[in-house]
């Protein structure tokens, strides 16, 4: 699609995918429509098909815009980093991990960079933000980067679960989020707003099934992942005044290099318990939930399972 001019006639992505004749274009890139419809990315498609593309407005929201990626060098993250990169954005790898972020930034080409972050450190994610802000205008921030444990409340020797996992797991996962989300809303307040409803972006989290159904053993990820949860409604309700939207995801049991300590055994055992489909999901399918998320400017505060419809037993 290519920007087009005042007067020319063509076809146009929006409601409908009509075709008219550009009344109007803004330096933003907005047009107008004859017949009244606000178009985003305001463009002339060649053909219909192309414009139909674009009619959900995904590739709109996603083109020309930065994301910031945290844990984007591997799993979820990776998946979606990849995804959003081929939806046209640039995109920012927040990762602990040089050797992974580095091959996945390569990965993406042009459309990736790696800034090696600990997202446990306020600083060096505000320098993952500001990376990211330089390159253009800050829409997207997924926060994936994330780590698991494993510790019963009291083991079997009957020690109390090691307050210094816990906060490792806390500082990680929570504060780790916390950190993705303020300083990437604060930079993505600085956006000019877009299109009817003034929208500036979104920011999406990552939780867990175990926010809910918390196995044995998950006392400390569940209580991160809990809390994640918890934070999408009063974060989506402060950052409404700018335009910013913030959702959560909460996977089920997917095949990323999280997994990958587990023996097959296990995996295919927890396969058994997912009704459909019978299997572990792929990071793909994360990516395409985020897609959508990022796409629909009408998912706001939620929290959205992704699970196969499994409900975690006990163990
Ligand atoms: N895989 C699953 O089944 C599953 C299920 C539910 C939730 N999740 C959550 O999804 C997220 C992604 O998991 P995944 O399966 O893709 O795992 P993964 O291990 O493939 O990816 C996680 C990434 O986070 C990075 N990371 C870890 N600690 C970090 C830190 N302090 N700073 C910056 N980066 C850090 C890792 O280097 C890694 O690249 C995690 O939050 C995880 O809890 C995964």
């Amino acid at each position: 699609m290519r920007k087009g001019k005042v007067g020319e006639s063509g076809w146009y992505p929006g409601i409908g995918g009509g075709k008219g004749r550009i009344a109007w274009v803004e330096e933003r890139e907005r047009g107008r429509i004859s017949g009244g419809v606000w178009v985003e990315g305001a463009g002339r498609c060649e053909t219909q098909e192309e414009c139909a593309r674009d009619e959900t407005g995904y590739d709109m929201e996603i083109k020309g815009a930065v994301a910031l990626v945290t844990g984007g060098a591997s799993g979820l993250g990776g998946a979606s980093a990849s995804l959003l990169a081929a939806r046209g954005a640039k995109v920012v790898i927040a990762d602990i991990r040089p050797d992974t972020g580095e091959v996945k930034a390569k990965e993406l080409g042009e459309s990736g960079l790696f800034v090696q972050t600990d997202m446990t450190d306020p600083v060096q994610v505000q320098h993952a933000v500001d990376v990211a802000s330089e390159l253009g205008p800050l829409r997207i921030v997924l926060n994936a980067a994330g780590t698991g444990s494993a510790s019963r409340t009291v083991n079997r020797r009957g020690e109390p679960h090691s307050a210094d996992m816990f906060d490792f797991v806390v500082n990680v996962n929570l504060r780790g989020t916390f950190y993705g989300l303020t300083l990437g809303a604060a930079a993505i307040a600085k956006t000019d707003p877009l299109g009817e409803d003034g929208a500036r972006g979104v920011v999406i989290n990552t939780a867990s099934v175990a926010a809910f159904d918390g196995q044995i053993g998950q006392l400390a990820y569940s209580a991160t992942k809990g809390a994640v949860v918890a934070m999408a409604l009063p974060a989506a309700r402060d950052l409404a005044v700018l335009g910013i939207r913030v959702n959560t995801i909460a996977p089920g049991t997917f095949d990323t290099p999280l997994m990958s300590l587990m023996p097959q055994a296990k995996k295919d055992e927890l396969a058994l318990n997912i009704p459909f489909p019978k299997r572990l999901g792929h990071a793909e399918e994360y990516a395409m939930l985020v897609e959508s998320i990022v796409g629909n400017p009408y998912i706001n505060g939620e929290c959205i399972r992704l699970d196969g419809a499994i409900r975690m037993p006990p163990k």
